[in-house]
Formats: C-alpha cells, sequence, structure tokens
C-alpha cells in the first residue's frame, strides 16, 4: 500500500485496512476498509450496534483494533504510542459527541480556551482565537455562561468551537444531535458543515439520519463489521 504522508499528491488523509476488533467473543469489526480524503466530508450510517461508535474510537486512538491499520496524516495509530496518540489529539484529529462533554465548572470562554492551553498558545493569542470561534459559532454574547445556563445546541455549538479550535484536520462527530430537536440539529449539522468547509477540515459524521448524511459528500454504511 502507498505510504501516506501530509503532501499525498491524492490528499488522501485517512487510509482505515483491514480494521478488526471484539469485545470478548463478539466480532465488531470485521474488516474495514476506507480512505477519507482531505476537507472530504463522510456521513457514515448503520444500525444501533453495528460499531460506528467503535470505529470512531478506533480513528481518535481511544481504543485500538485488534488488527488492522490506520494511517491519519502520516501516523499510523494502532502501532503509536500513549504520548503520540495524544500529540495526535492535541493536533490533527477531534472529536465531537452526542453530549457535549463541556467541562461544568468552565464557562464557554474557558472550555474552548482550555483545549489551546493544553497545546501551549499565549494568553494573547487564545483569547483572540477564542473571540473568533465564539463568532463562528453565534455566540459571542455568552462567553461568560456556564454549560448548565446552556440550552442543548449552544452547549454543542460551544463544544464545536472547541473541537476545532486547534485547527484539526479531521473531525469526529459521533450524533452531534442525537440529543437535540429536530430543528436546533439541523441548525447544528449546517453550522459543521459550513466550518469544516471554511477551515478545510475532514469531518466524519455519524447519524441515523438521511437527511443529515445529505450535508456530506459521500455516504458509507456499515454492515456486518464491514463498510459495505
Ligand atoms: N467497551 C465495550 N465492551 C463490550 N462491548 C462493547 C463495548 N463497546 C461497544 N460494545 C459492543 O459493540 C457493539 C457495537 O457498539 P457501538 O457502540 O460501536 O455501536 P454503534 O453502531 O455506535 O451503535 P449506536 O448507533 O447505537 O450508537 C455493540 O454490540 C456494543 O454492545
Ligand atoms: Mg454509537
Amino acid at each position: 500500500m502507498t505510504k501516506i504522508n501530509s503532501t499525498s499528491p491524492d490528499n488522501v488523509l485517512c487510509t482505515v485496512s483491514q480494521v478488526y476488533k471484539s469485545y470478548g467473543s463478539q466480532s465488531v469489526l470485521n474488516g474495514v476498509d476506507f480512505e477519507i480524503h482531505e476537507g472530504e466530508q463522510v456521513a457514515l450510517m448503520g444500525p444501533s450496534g453495528s460499531g460506528k461508535s467503535t470505529l470512531l474510537n478506533c480513528l481518535s486512538g481511544i481504543d485500538r483494533p485488534d488488527q488492522g491499520s490506520i494511517e491519519i496524516g502520516g501516523l499510523e495509530i494502532t502501532s503509536a504510542s500513549a504520548a503520540e496518540l495524544a500529540e495526535m489529539r492535541r493536533g490533527t484529529v477531534s472529536t465531537v459527541f452526542q453530549f457535549f462533554h463541556l467541562l461544568p465548572t468552565l464557562s464557554a470562554f474557558e472550555n474552548i480556551e482550555l483545549s489551546l492551553q493544553l497545546i501551549g498558545v499565549s494568553p494573547r493569542d487564545r483569547r483572540s482565537r477564542v473571540e473568533e470561534l465564539l463568532e463562528a459559532v453565534q455566540l459571542s454574547s455568552h462567553a461568560d455562561a456556564f454549560p448548565e445556563t446552556l440550552s442543548g445546541g449552544e452547549r454543542q455549538r460551544v463544544a464545536i468551537a472547541r473541537a476545532l479550535a486547534h485547527r484539526p484536520r479531521l473531525l469526529l462527530a459521533d450524533e452531534p444531535t442525537g440529543s437535540l430537536d429536530t430543528q436546533t440539529g439541523d441548525s447544528i449539522l449546517q453550522l459543521l458543515s459550513q466550518l469544516a468547509g471554511q477551515f478545510n477540515i475532514a469531518m466524519v459524521l455519524v447519524t441515523h439520519s438521511v437527511d443529515a448524511a445529505r450535508i456530506c459528500q459521500r455516504t458509507i454504511h456499515m454492515r456486518d463489521g464491514k463498510i459495505g
């Protein structure tokens, strides 16, 4: 297989090859293969329990496959060290979850700022970047609000701003509208797609909604532990 790196001529950002993962005797991923190009938005669909979150967790390095290869931005993450994986999560890859996972004791501003603090961005640059992101997700007026005082859609917009703060190349979104009403969910999807496009970030969007999948350029399906 061709070695992928950041200057790959065909702009492949992520290559998943023959990935297998079992929990006990239950085989969940059964030879998953696909590629994602730089800036490409891909919807990942499939029945409940088909392994979508497991696959995303393998892509983000939270979980490890039993077999196979996952290469993202030139890093073979299946054999990467814990330090390399941490570096990847602070750099190349970012995640948005269904239930936001904001820190309750930090304001919207501070939740976003924290991810920049962790990579050593100076206080001045942090401030301007967080202000820019709050504006991008239309929450400038809620900078000092704590998560418990925000609506679900507002919380998810803070989580999106946080996920984009370090300018990742791949955004993994696992049912980001799963706990929102349809109208709020639609606006969140529009925002995600627009910001990913604006910053040239590739996205894997896990969704059960055919309508939601339409915001992506391509849809892939999990079937029997494979991409069908
Ligand atoms: N940590 C774990 N330990 C044991 N089994 C697990 C674990 N994580 C997932 N599984 C099992 O693996 C299968 C796939 O789960 P996964 O969460 O990836 O599905 P999913 O496609 O994301 O489903 P949903 O659409 O409901 O979110 C399920 O049968 C689940 O019970
Ligand atoms: Mg899931």
